[in-house]
């Protein structure tokens, strides 16, 4: 390819998402196959600082392809906001012939390697991982596959013992500022209702909705609620609101928390990750900065990156109607 890059790093950053380690993979052996040296960085931004590099080839990836989790640690690093620990950062990557990153990460981290570009004109691509699905340009992001299904079996279970004592259940999912995971779980595993950070559904609504479930003969309920709901009460004081107005409830409260995050990503994010990075090392050789890979109608493309962390995507409102009528 007569590229200028002849050595590119690859790392993880941010919260964790199954996928990270199948699109780690994908880079090494992107970069393998075409004959470009391969460094990774432990601990994200923090490990770039320190310059915690470790070189790769294509026997170093071996079956992890199936892991959760990411073997190359993820870090939070607040050094890296700082101009001077930027600097750091920079001094290590040219100390260690790096040419190009591939940052796989989350807004938070594509920031950072925006912010990085502008300051050192460092060539840099993103992978979207993230199970929250709140990144602009990509239908998908790593691990949001991985985390619906989870969900879905978790809530399956909860079903089970809801039907057994004919009770009902808020169950809380990730989420800090999307309903994706929510909404998508309410369908998927039959929810009554879904309470998102998008839809103020109101207290007297849910009361309604709840009455009405019960009237139309439903022994257990369901309700979905992602963690940056702004009905103004958290899963607890959901259910003591609930059991003071609708003493006919037995109400329980589950909260998945970061279990979410974990386990071994579905095939639809092995193979996602796998085209990801496949197209961040050809775009990285073709002179490309500051894109991120994404999947559109089933393509992969290239998105600027300043755009995909405008803000959060927005939730399906045909999903939503799905999901009122399924209710019924
Ligand atoms: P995520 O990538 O999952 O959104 P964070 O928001 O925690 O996770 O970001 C990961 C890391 O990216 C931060 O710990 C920090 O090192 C870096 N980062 C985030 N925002 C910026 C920023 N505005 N400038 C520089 N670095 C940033
Ligand atoms: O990965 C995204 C996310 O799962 C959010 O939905 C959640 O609020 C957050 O991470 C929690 O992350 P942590 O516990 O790592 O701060």
């Amino acid at each position: 390819m007569g590229s200028k890059i002849k050595r590119i790093a690859v790392f993880t950053s941010g919260g964790d998402s199954p996928g990270m380690n199948a699109a780690v993979r994908s880079v090494v052996r992107t970069c393998a196959f075409l004959k470009v040296d391969c460094l990774a960085v432990y601990r994200g931004y923090q490990g770039m600082i320190e310059g915690d590099f470790v070189t790769m080839d294509a026997r170093s990836v071996n079956n992890i392809i199936n892991k959760g989790g990411t073997i190359l640690k993820s870090a939070r690093c607040d050094d890296f906001r700082t101009k001077e620990g930027r600097k750091m950062a920079y001094d290590q990557l040219i100390k260690a012939g790096i040419d190009a990153f591939v940052v796989i990460g989350g807004d938070g981290s594509f920031r950072g390697a925006l912010k990085f570009n502008e300051e050192y004109n460092f060539p840099i691509i993103g992978i979207p991982g993230t199970i929250d699905n709140d990144i602009f340009g990509t239908r998908y992001t790593l691990g949001f596959d991985t985390a619906l299904n989870t969900v879905v079996e978790a809530i399956d279970k909860i079903r089970d013992t809801a039907s057994s004592h004919n009770r009902l259940f808020f169950v809380e999912v990730m989420g800090r500022d999307v309903g994706h995971i929510a909404l998508n779980a309410g369908v998927g595993a039959g929810a009554e209702e879904v309470l998102i950070p998008e839809l103020d559904l109101g207290l007297e609504r849910l009361l309604d909705s709840l009455k009405r479930s019960k009237k139309s003969g439903k022994s257990s309920s369901i309700v979905v609620v992602a963690e940056g709901d702004k009905i103004g009460k958290n899963v607890f004081e959901l259910k003591e609101y609930v059991e003071e107005h609708l003493p006919i409830y037995d109400v329980r409260v589950s909260v998945l928390g970061h279990m979410q995050r974990g386990g071994a990503p579905s095939a639809f994010d092995r193979v996602l990750a796998s085209r990801m990075g496949v197209k961040a090392v050809e775009a990285i050789l073709e002179g490309k900065s500051n894109l991120m890979v994404g999947i559109m109608d089933s393509k992969i493309t290239l998105y600027p990156i300043d755009e995909a962390i405008m803000g959060h995507t927005k939730i399906d409102k045909e999903l939503i109607r799905v999901s009122d009528i399924m209710s019924t």
